[in-house]
């Protein structure tokens, strides 16, 4: 057996022994890997990127949740993956005249009022899409982590620095939560550079696969490098443990999006730290038999 599939195997065995309950779940910083992930919440099971999605997660046991941040066009930042809000709100029924619904055209208290949930299921007609503030307090009232994602910085101009100011606001940069409850990620290289000028001792990690040869590049300023699992191989989760990222520690990859038990080995096999899933029990049931 390949010596990584053992490594994998044997923090399974571990992992499994210690995730007894919710409090014990794996966690990213622990030798026990891959931690699992709640791709936009449990998005497979509720709608994503809302507090029914933290929710859901949370009762699966699932303890790092990933999210999408953007902005309105009052400066709030709300919690949603499209820059537009037709595919996961009822926006156009709500505002017939407002095509092509982006975000940042739309004040908070107009999204305030939209559906967020009947689009995936009508028991989750009046969900809402949340703040970023209201976001993080319940990820915090369920003690998970978060995998911050900061979306389409480009048009959103200092984005990154409001979301470091509402992060700071509401706890999340103390020691506690900087060792082992907050990545910052984005597909921007240039607002990861900008997150850690700004606050350096918050973890990034760069979103996609630049060139094996061009990763040495990333080690100032990325401590992750996340790319798609199709995009993965041994050699480059090699190639990224090989540097040493910005506080110090080996480079790691977390992989997206692994939403059944083949791959989920797959990628556990190469040696990745993270899996970012839809599908946490699916993922947690192939790698930790729970
Ligand atoms: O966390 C990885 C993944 O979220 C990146 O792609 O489009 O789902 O935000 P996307
Ligand atoms: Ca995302």
């Amino acid at each position: 057996m390949h010596a990584r599939v053992i490594a994998a195997t044997a923090a399974a065995v571990l992992g499994c022994t210690a995730l007894l309950s919710p409090a014990h779940e794996v966690r990213a910083d622990t030798a026990v890997r891959p931690s699992v992930i709640a791709h936009r919440g449990a998005s497979a099971y509720a709608p994503e990127n809302t507090l029914a999605a933290v929710d859901r997660a949370a009762a699966m046991g699932v303890l790092w949740v990933e999210n999408d941040v953007q902005r309105t066009k009052d400066g709030e930042l709300v919690v949603i993956h499209d820059d537009t809000l037709r595919r996961t709100t009822d926006a156009e029924r709500v505002f017939p005249g407002r095509a092509p619904w982006n975000v940042k055209d739309f004040t908070a208290a107009e999204i305030a009022r939209l559906d967020a949930g009947s689009w995936f299921g009508a028991a989750y007609k009046g969900t809402r899409v949340p703040t970023l503030k209201a976001y993080l307090d319940r990820v915090e009232q369920h003690h998970q982590s978060l995998l911050l994602e900061v979306k389409n910085p480009e048009l959103y101009p200092g984005v990154e620095q409001q979301i470091l100011e509402t992060l700071d606001d509401e706890g999340w940069l103390d020691r506690r939560h900087l060792t082992d409850r907050l990545i910052v990620q984005s597909f921007s290289a240039a607002a990861l550079r900008t997150v850690h000028r700004l606050r350096p001792g918050v973890r990034t990690g760069l979103l996609g696969a630049p060139a094996a040869a061009d990763l040495s590049g990333y080690a100032g300023y990325a401590d992750l490098i996340n790319p798609s699992h199709t995009a993965l191989s041994p050699a480059y989760v090699d190639a990224v443990h090989a540097l040493t990222g910005p506080h110090g520690a080996p480079m790691r990859v977390f992989a997206w999006t692994v939403d059944d038990a083949a791959t989920a080995r797959t990628v556990a096999g190469y040696g990745v730290d993270g899996v970012i899933t839809d599908k946490a029990d699916v993922v947690r049931r192939a790698l930790y038999w729970y």
